[in-house]
Formats: C-alpha cells, sequence, structure tokens
C-alpha cells in the first residue's frame, strides 16, 4: 500500500489530479471498507490540493448523513434536494458552485467556503449513494478540470 503520497506540488492541477488517481486506486484495491477508504479519498485532496473542505455525505434513507472528511465542522444531515449536495443528489449530477452566495438554499456549514463542487457516487444499480463535497475559501475555485477528476475519483467508490 502506498503510504506516502507522491506529487509534484509545483504542477498543475490536472497534473497533480493524474498523479493522485493511480496512488488512490491502489488505496482502494487494497481496502474493501468504505469509511476507510473515504477517510483516505479525503485525506489525499486535502493533502494534495489543500481545498477549505473534503468529505463525504452517504445517503442515508431521505437525507445524506455527514461521512469521512478534512477540515472543519460540518453539518451532520442533509435532506434531499437541499442545499448543495442534497440537489447534487436529487439531480445525479456533479453542481460547480462558483459562488456560494449565488446558489439558492446553499447550506453554510463553514462562513469561509466561498466556492464548492459537489459530485455524487453511485451505487451498483445506478443509485446516488453519496456525495463527494469539497469546499474552498477562494471563489470560483473549480473548473471543469476538477469535474472532471472528481468524477473519476467518485466513480472509484462504486
Ligand atoms: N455547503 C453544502 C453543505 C455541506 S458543507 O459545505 C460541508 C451544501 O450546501 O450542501
Amino acid at each position: 500500500m502506498a503510504e506516502v503520497l507522491s506529487f509534484n506540488k509545483l504542477g498543475g492541477k490536472a497534473d497533480i489530479y493524474a498523479e493522485l488517481l493511480p496512488q488512490i486506486e491502489a488505496l482502494l484495491v487494497a481496502e474493501s471498507d468504505l469509511i476507510a477508504n473515504q477517510a483516505n479519498i479525503a485525506a489525499v485532496l486535502h493533502q494534495a490540493f489543500g481545498f477549505h473542505w473534503v468529505g463525504f455525505y452517504r445517503v442515508q434513507k431521505d437525507e445524506v448523513v455527514l461521512g469521512p472528511f478534512q477540515g472543519p465542522l460540518a453539518c451532520t444531515r442533509i435532506a434531499k434536494g437541499k442545499g448543495v449536495c442534497g440537489s447534487a443528489w436529487q439531480q445525479s449530477a456533479t453542481i460547480v458552485v462558483p459562488d456560494v452566495d449565488q446558489f439558492p438554499g446553499h447550506i453554510a456549514c463553514s462562513s469561509l467556503s466561498r466556492s464548492e463542487i459537489v459530485v455524487p457516487y453511485f451505487d451498483r444499480n445506478g443509485e446516488v449513494a453519496g456525495v463527494l463535497d469539497v469546499d474552498s475559501e477562494y471563489p470560483d475555485a473549480f473548473s471543469a478540470i476538477d469535474q472532471l477528476w472528481l468524477e473519476k475519483i467518485a466513480a472509484l467508490l462504486t
């Protein structure tokens, strides 16, 4: 198992994601426990990019419940259709929010978050099993590059 993360800190975002993906795959191949794997994915993304908050919410009945994360204290339960997380779940699609103040119903777990991306992951039946939520203290921090690579990472959880 790769116990030390290796990536070129001077690389561009896409380069760093490309270096991280096989290391995340190696971690997941070596471990079948979902919580352990989500914990390590959150740690890898937080360490590599220094995001304000990185974590998972897992579908449980009619709400998502906080899972493994790195960053400040967060709200624990979000109903389907509520906030960015509940909306990404309802739409079964990634949502990129360049400015959280412009997203109706955004749930501000941290007043420092200025932009965010929420990527669903799916079970084997194609139903949303949870979401990966990444928040930044900078506006407009997430692009199509983040979407592409975070979707690849989230897909590893199916
Ligand atoms: N902002 C999210 C809530 C989760 S926290 O950001 C960690 C939302 O609107 O769903």
